[in-house]
């Protein structure tokens, strides 16, 4: 279906031709003076220059014009040339019947759909999921629903960060701890065992005690190199480690994902790049893109065009180790062998964006991708505490995901108790507040401009008003509620019709769900969610003015009533859609 605001510009358009005038003047925007108009054409303006006469005069003549079109309800010309708009009832009311019967509420899919993987999450293997990962994840899974929604093959992949020295320290503690087991065995030959020689707890404190360790420990942390260089090279023992680390870290990350409702397609992680390496290397020095400087293989970056300085982009260290550029254009081959993408999104803290610029110049200059390949930085900004600082647990740790989501669904948990007017059994109430809890971190993040950093404030992203996730699920459970009633009234809520808005406030309520398509896709287009959530939260404002404002199931008039419960049903499935796309849902009741 074509967006609203398009159909009302065309209209607007042919206006400025029938009058004379060049349609491209027939621009329509959103009113930014809502109290006089729904829309406004401000092209008059341009055109006056061109045509060299008054704005008033061009806006007075398409104006007469537009006193003819069936769209408009009401149309004026005023100083110094602004056309003020508003849209006839009976237009919102067919859009709406419209959307109303499309099963994917007036949003077409795509007609070129792209192949697009988005690489997010990346959490590092072996060490705990903190709240740093959390924006990643989460604006991530709703960049790819949004491409998905939007008809496009989208393609999530976590990127584990599972080649590092991280590897070589734990194994040089395991060594130290467990010196016995076979994988230190160099004269072991036979099968190793199957089972993990520790838990993901285990796990979890090894890690931060080698790292430490070898911070003061310098022959220690040697060892953890050595090993590091020796898993990467085959050996055996280590290897078998390795494959344990990964299969009790992903068992992990997968119960830690679902948690946030987070899904990715693709566990791919920076070890699968590996063997892409030595051909990439040999690549670049046979078409001379590649060169030494200092002992290390690096390949020239920078663009005249630069205000700031863009270093080469390092492939190969002196030492002969790669890096993580390296891994990331080995990731690109990669993907372009096995996927073919039209693009690639990277959801990463913005404080890497140099790196990026590295990695994709690279990429495009020497011909990793194709002209036409997309590689895109989605950067985001640092999740600060109250005291404005990066987020930290009461005692200055790195708060893990798992406590701050357990702290959320604990006053979630409390807040639902205190707000329900029936006594809620305990479990339905503990998995409420779950469902509304994500809703709150979700939305929380989600409603800011990714780029921004933003303040983690519990308070504020639980309250049940305000710009907030709990706020979009109670109108959700509102409607729900007020649908249940009418379905006990012997009704179907799905059986009416969208009629005529009986006032300003249905007809304000009506135009916002006109606008659904037109907001989906223009936040994919700029890859915005926080749009989606701009959306909702007037969609959701509109709704609750309405519902105070209109006698609903009391309405005596069984037609009108039908009518009204039809806006009901189409606000909830908008609401719903949206929800969905950025990655949370709503409950039954709260
Ligand atoms: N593991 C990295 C980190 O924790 C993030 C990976 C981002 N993705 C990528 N392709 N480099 O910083």
């Amino acid at each position: 279906m074509k967006k609203l605001l398009d159909q009302i510009t065309e209209e607007v358009q042919k206006a400025f031709a029938a009058s004379g005038y060049e349609e491209e003047y027939g621009k329509v925007t959103l009113s930014n003076r809502p109290d006089l108009c729904e829309y406004q054409c401000n092209g008059s303006m341009a055109a006056a220059k061109k045509y060299r006469c008054a704005p008033i005069q061009i806006a007075g003549k398409v104006a007469e014009e537009l006193q003819k079109s069936a769209v408009f309800e009401e149309v004026l010309a005023v100083n110094p040339g602004f056309i003020n708009l508003k849209v006839s009832s009976s237009f919102v009311q067919t859009y709406l019947r419209k959307m109303q019967k499309d099963e994917r509420l007036g949003c077409d899919k795509a007609d070129k759909p792209r192949t697009i993987i988005v690489d997010y999450g990346g959490p590092n293997v072996a060490k705990p999921l903190h709240v740093g990962h959390l924006r990643s994840a989460i604006i991530g899974e709703s960049v790819k629903r949004l491409g998905r929604f939007a008809g496009h093959e989208m393609i999530g992949d976590i990127h584990l960060g599972d080649w590092g020295l991280q590897m070589g320290l734990i194994i040089t503690e395991l060594k130290r701890r467990k010196p016995e087991l076979p994988y230190f065995d160099e004269s072991f030959t036979g099968d190793y065992p199957e089972e993990a020689p520790f838990t993901i707890s285990e796990l979890e404190e090894i890690y931060p005690t080698a790292s430490a360790r070898s911070k003061e420990d310098e022959d220690y942390k040697n060892e953890a190199m050595e090993a590091t260089y020796l898993v990467q090279h085959g050996h055996r023992g280590y290897q078998a480690v390795l494959q344990h680390i990964l299969d009790v870290s992903v068992a992990d990350l997968k119960k830690n994902y679902a948690n946030l409702n987070v899904e990715f397609d693709l566990w791919k992680g920076e070890s699968d790049a590996q063997p892409y390496i030595p051909g990439l290397v040999k690549m670049l020095k046979d078409k001379g893109f590649a060169y030494e400087s200092e002992g290390a293989l690096v390949v020239d970056v920078k663009e005249d065009t630069d205000t700031k300085e863009v270093p080469p982009c390092m492939i190969l260290k002196s030492d002969g180790a790669s890096l993580y550029t390296t891994t990331d254009l080995a990731t690109i081959v990669e993907r372009m062998k096995l996927y073919r993408p039209d693009e690639m999104i990277y959801v990463v803290d913005k404080r890497q964006e140099m790196h990026f610029v590295q990695v994709f110049r690279c990429a495009r200059k020497t011909g990793l991708v194709a002209a036409d390949t997309g590689l895109k930085f989605l950067g985001f900004g640092t999740m600060n505490g109250k005291d404005g600082k990066p987020f930290k647990t009461r005692e200055g740790g790195v708060m893990r995901l798992e406590h701050l989501l357990s702290d959320i669904n604990e006053e979630m948990y409390r807040k639902i108790v205190e707000n329900s007017e029936a006594e809620i059994p305990e479990n339905e109430a503990r998995k409420t507040a779950e469902i509304v809890g994500l809703s709150a971190v979700k939305y929380g993040d989600l409603s800011n401009q990714a780029s921004k950093d933003y303040v983690f404030d519990v308070e504020r992203f639980t309250s049940f008003e305000g710009n907030t996730g709990p706020y979009i699920l109670y109108t959700i459970v509102r409607i729900k509620s007020i649908l249940n009633k009418y379905r006990e009234m012997g009704f179907d809520p799905e059986a009416g019709m969208i009629g005529m808005p009986g006032n300003e406030t249905q007809k304000n309520l009506m135009l916002r769900l006109a606008r659904f398509n037109g907001a989906v896709l223009n936040a994919f287009e700029e890859l915005a969610p926080h749009k989606i959530c701009a959306y909702i939260y007037e969609l959701a404002n509109a709704f609750n003015k309405f519902y105070h404002e209109t006698k609903i199931l009391g309405e005596e008039n069984a037609e009108v009533r039908s009518e009204l419960v039809a806006v009901l049903v189409l606000t909830k499935r908008v609401l719903e859609t949206c929800i969905g796309i950025l990655g949370f849902e709503a409950p039954e009741r709260m």
